[in-house]
């Protein structure tokens, strides 16, 4: 059975997007079947992928709120093995409609679970708030990856986050784990960017990933060009950390000690 995997942090700018992408991208390219869903109505994943987001018909809103199916949904990308459900703005619409409907949390569970068996990994791209739509995939997911980025008032962030979680595990979805921690845009001339590193490390210990994602100009680059980064330039630090990550993540979910 494929496992969900939520990419959420609900600050804005830290790596969600560029690691749903980079990560889903790079363990297709290891041979696995993965779905990413673009939860953002930003449509950054979609576009980042290639997907021109106006002319789209069937959306994540659609599977939301109009109940089309992943199925349906659904496109192949540019990334053998990788398939996205994209966005676009309809989705802002998604969190006004679905408030005062029954179950509101639980939509996309239901929608995930007639596909579970498609895919060795679904990821959620998590718009940054903790809105309907956050709820909905921390709802739908097994575990939750968090990005951090390298900067002032990252653990602040991070265990005001850890707390919204738990408070969706009583709520909502008691067998949500967390995955583990990413740290991004790490800049390794930076003292800070050195101090919050060692500083999550020795809160989080084993939660936090080896693999640190450096601040790279090919990572910020490749979404003009709709590819990801490991297919852009996978030569460059950025694509071979998010090389490392997907070894080291697909390593955690066969040991299953998460
Ligand atoms: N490691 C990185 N190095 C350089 N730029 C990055 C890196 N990660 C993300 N970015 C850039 O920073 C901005 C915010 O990243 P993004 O992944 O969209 O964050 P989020 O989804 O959390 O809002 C984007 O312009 C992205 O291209
Ligand atoms: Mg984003």
């Amino acid at each position: 059975m494929g496992k969900v995997v939520a990419v959420a942090n609900q600050k804005g700018g830290v790596g969600k997007t560029t690691t749903a992408i980079n990560l889903s991208s790079a363990i297709a390219l290891e041979g696995k079947s993965v779905l990413l869903i673009d939860m953002d109505p930003q449509g950054n994943a979609t576009s980042g992928l290639g997907i021109d987001h106006e002319s789209l018909k069937n959306t994540t809103y659609s599977c939301l709120v109009k109940h089309s199916t992943i199925q349906e949904s659904s496109t192949q990308t540019s990334v053998p093995g990788l398939f996205i459900v994209p966005t676009n703005s309809d989705l802002a619409g998604a969190e006004v409609e679905l408030v005062n409907t029954e179950g509101r949390e639980g939509h996309l569970r239901n929608i995930i679970n007639e596909i579970r068996d498609t895919y060795d990994f679904v990821f959620l791209d998590c718009p940054p708030a903790l809105g309907i739509l956050t709820i909905n995939a921390l709802t739908a997911a097994d575990s939750v990856l968090i990005p951090v980025q390298c900067e002032y008032y990252a653990m602040e962030g991070l265990t005001r986050l850890i707390g919204s979680i738990d408070l969706v595990r009583q709520s909502f979805n008691s067998n949500l784990d967390l995955e583990g921690i990413v740290l991004t845009m790490f800049d390794s001339r930076n003292t800070l960017s050195r101090q919050v590193v060692e500083q999550i490390r020795s809160h989080f210990v084993d939660k936090v990933y080896q693999a640190v994602i450096p601040r790279n100009v090919s990572l910020a680059e490749a979404p003009s060009y709709g590819r990801p980064g490991v297919l852009y330039n996978v030569a460059s630090a950025g694509s071979q950390a998010y090389v490392c990550l997907a070894r080291e993540f697909v390593g955690h979910g066969k040991k299953g000690s998460r």
